[in-house]
């Protein structure tokens, strides 16, 4: 196979999506969960963290707690790394997540390549960057204001809930956020809006939000999207309109994705140009 050729690697990517033994059959919200946590690490000021350098190979990284499960995600897609050896990590982990977005039934997302993998933990960001489920509206906007978003972002890209579950033993909090989690949709923000959510304990006593039968839930962090004033505003345009909030998840998904990618001539990342901005 020619190096370079992305549709090989995206048809490579969505052969091993379908997982029959994994969660709800699909690696498809994991993968999507990987290519946000190696971009979300990205601080505007300093220049550092984001997807380039695929710096969670890493121990440091790998280990950070908002990491775990991850190493689900990074496994599925050994062989397309196997197969492809002339992709990047980080541009294998950050294509995985706009493929399994569209598998899914989502936007297509802009996506390009070029990001250059580190061969050393020089750049390992700190810990601690993303964001921490069990606090509020301050705490999601630093963290996001620190990544470059804006109120509007930071609500189309929490739609990512549509997809997947939590998982007790990687996060403390239970359960997926809608009935069809391998689907993309606008389901979350409906949901936000029109269910009654009760706080309780969940079994490993972490406390979240539950539906009438506890069967679905959501995170302190997804309810202070209907409590805050400036935030509620745009959960209702995305639950009433599938379309505005496709267009506004696949900009800001993609422009999480470039965070901290610096291109030289070639449209190849740069660790040197990134860090002559310090
Ligand atoms: C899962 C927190 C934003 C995509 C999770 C989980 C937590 C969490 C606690 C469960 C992990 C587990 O137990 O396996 C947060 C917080 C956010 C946030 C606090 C911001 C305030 C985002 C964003 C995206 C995203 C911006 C993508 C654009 C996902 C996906 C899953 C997930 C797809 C499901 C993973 C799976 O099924 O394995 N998130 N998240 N999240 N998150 Fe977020």
């Amino acid at each position: 196979m020619a190096a370079g050729d992305y549709n090989a690697v995206r048809n490579a990517i969505r052969k091993i999506i379908p997982q029959a033994s994994y969660d709800d059959g699909s690696a498809g919200p994991v993968l999507v969960r990987l290519a946000w946590h190696a971009s979300g690490t990205y601080d505007k000021k300093s220049g550092t963290g984001g997807s380039n350098g695929a710096t969670m190979r890493f121990k440091l990284e790998a280990e950070d707690e908002a990491n775990n499960g991850l190493e689900y995600a990074r496994k599925f897609l050994d062989p397309v790394k196997k197969q492809f050896p002339w992709i990047s990590y980080s541009d294998l982990w950050t294509l995985a997540g706009v493929v399994a977005i569209e598998y899914m039934g989502g936007p297509d997302v802009d996506w390009k390549p070029g990001r250059v993998d580190d061969v050393d933990e020089q750049y390992v960001p700190p810990n601690g960057r993303l964001p921490d489920a069990t606090k509020g509206e301050d705490h999601i906007r630093s963290v996001f204001y620190r990544l470059g978003f804006n109120d509007q972002e930071i609500v189309a890209l929490s739609g990512a809930h549509n997809l997947g579950r939590c998982h007790g033993e990687r996060s403390g909090f239970e359960g997926p956020w809608v009935p069809m989690p391998t689907r993309f949709s606008n389901t979350y923000f409906k949901l936000l809006l029109r269910s009654q959510w009760h706080r309780r304990k969940n079994s490993v006593g972490v406390e979240q939000y539950n539906d009438e039968d506890n069967e679905l839930m959501m995170l302190p962090t997804d309810m202070a999207l209907v409590k805050d004033p400036k935030f509620k505003p745009w959960v209702e345009k995305y639950a009433n309109d599938k379309d505005a909030f496709y267009k506004d998840f696949a900009a800001a998904f993609g422009k999480l994705l470039e965070l901290g990618v610096v291109r030289g001539p070639e449209g190849k990342a740069m660790r040197q140009y990134a860090r002559a901005k310090l």
